[in-house]
């Protein structure tokens, strides 16, 4: 790839002698031209620039200097192309010439930008000064033989074009193929094909200044090491870069993904939302109530009939029970998801019991497996229109956070009707494992639960 700079200080580009872009000009996979445009100046001070026609401040870049230069560097013969033969039939096919302009009002450059220049067969920026350079000159080489690219680093002003033709040289650069030793390593870089940032990144020593390398690192397990990466992109881009997660393809995201965004705030089906979970305020025992009631039936089994979910519901679901429960948090946990919009809606909840008269029943208890004292986990619902949305499985894990924090309890149990396999697989994914079964009372009908445990690493309060 040729690369012409066309600049009134061509000793900035001195640093494209270094590194890996010094490597590359003595390879040959890229050849880089600096032209001082004063060259192109015909009168005695070598004038560049001249004031605003309209007014205003600050002096103009003249379009009949840069005209002269951009005619000579664009129309300058270019090697082949190494390892492309010219077409056997068609019109004959000239070079892809770009013409790149810096400027704070162009397109902000991104790695596509980057990645559809790296095909090009030459780049020429032309960079500005003062208040840049006069209209007409974009304008006018936008043809069929050039493409011409105004382009911003970012919503700031710099002095002039100098930088930021730097900071395109070497992101489109790096992509040319060889420049970079190691291919692989741009396949997983912020901004490639996925649309994450980069998850962080640790070397030795394994502890400095007292902290250390994430314990997954050091173990041999790649798929848990992948999936942990994975997992650190996704939150860091939702926190860092909610405009771009409101960009990815949702079909690219499976459900841990959407877990991880939602336990991050961020929703994104069955549509785009940002979501709040903390734990529910003791006035609000009449919302969470209702959502309770609203979601109970949607976990029971089909021959349950209305009055028996109703009777339980009056006893356990009530707003006066989660008043109660609310008012005693040392005991009873209640976390809600909200939605962070103008409706303040809450789509899911978790009701955990880690001790006090509510605790886990003592026919839960299966010596070696489950033991009392564990903390119960007694509800974990989402609205019906917020399935598959992650929410449910951030609840779950916050739930389960929640319980290591308050340092009590080494255990999470729970039941869950055998025949309900979409909430068995759900816990297992999460770690849970099945310690034995139960009978559960709603209204006057027994069903049989399958008991589910996680031991927990407790963190001292
Ligand atoms: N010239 C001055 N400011 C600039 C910016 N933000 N991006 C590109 N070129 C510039």
């Amino acid at each position: 790839m040729r690369i012409d700079v066309v600049t009134i200080f061509p000793s900035y580009f001195a640093a494209l002698d270094l590194s890996l872009m010094g490597r590359a000009q003595a390879q040959g996979l890229l050849s880089v031209g600096v032209h001082d445009l004063r060259e192109w100046t015909d009168d005695r001070h070598r004038t560049v620039d001249d004031t605003p026609y309209g007014g205003g401040a600050g002096m103009v870049m003249r379009p009949d200097v840069w005209g002269r230069a951009l005619d000579e560097v664009l129309t300058a013969p270019l090697p082949p192309r190494e390892g492309t033969e010219p077409p056997s039939s068609g019109p004959p096919q000239g070079p892809r010439r770009v013409l790149a302009l810096p400027t704070p009002s162009g397109t902000p450059l991104t790695q596509r930008m980057a990645e559809d220049l790296a095909g090009a067969d030459q780049i020429v920026l032309a960079c500005g000064r003062y208040e840049g350079i006069d209209q007409r000159v974009a304008d006018h080489y936008r043809s069929e033989e050039h493409e011409v690219v105004e382009f911003s680093l970012g919503d700031y002003v710099l002095n002039g074009g100098e930088v930021a033709a730097l900071v395109l040289i070497e992101a489109v650069g790096r992509l040319v193929e060889g420049v970079v030793g190691n291919p692989e390593s741009l396949v997983e870089e912020s901004y490639s094909t996925e649309g994450l940032l980069e998850y962080p990144a640790y070397t030795k020593p394994r502890s400095w200044r007292g902290m250390e390398v994430p314990e997954i690192l050091l173990g041999g397990n790649h798929a848990a090491i992948a999936r942990w990466r994975r997992d650190r992109s996704l939150v860091r881009t939702a926190h860092r870069r909610p405009d771009l997660v409101a960009r990815l393809h949702t079909s690219h995201l499976d459900i841990q993904d959407r877990e991880v965004l939602a336990s991050a705030g961020r929703v994104v089906r069955p549509r785009r939302a940002e979501v709040l979970i903390r734990q529910a305020r003791e006035g609000e025992a009449r919302a969470v109530s209702e959502l309770a009631r609203a979601t109970f039936p949607l976990a029971c089994p089909a021959f349950l009939t209305e009055a028996d979910i109703e009777a339980f519901a009056e006893d356990h679901l009530s707003e006066s029970e989660f008043a109660r429960m609310l008012a005693d948090p040392d005991d009873h946990r209640v976390l809600v998801a909200q939605l962070k919009d103008g409706s303040q809606e809450l789509i899911g909840y978790t009701l955990t019991i880690l001790g006090g008269p509510d605790a886990m029943p003592a026919e839960m208890v299966r010596r070696g497996r489950l033991e009392l004292g564990a903390a119960y986990l007694s509800k974990c619902y989402v609205s019906s229109d917020w399935h598959g949305s992650g929410v449910a499985g951030a609840l779950l894990e916050r739930a389960v956070a929640d319980v290591a924090a308050r340092g009590r309890n080494s255990q999470v149990a729970l039941g869950t009707n055998i025949a309900n396999k979409r909430a068995r697989n759900f816990y297992r994914r999460h770690g849970f494992s099945l310690a034995g079964r139960r009978t559960f009372m709603v209204g006057e009908v027994a069903n049989i639960d399958d008991v589910l445990v996680r031991n927990i690493t407790v963190h001292q309060p």
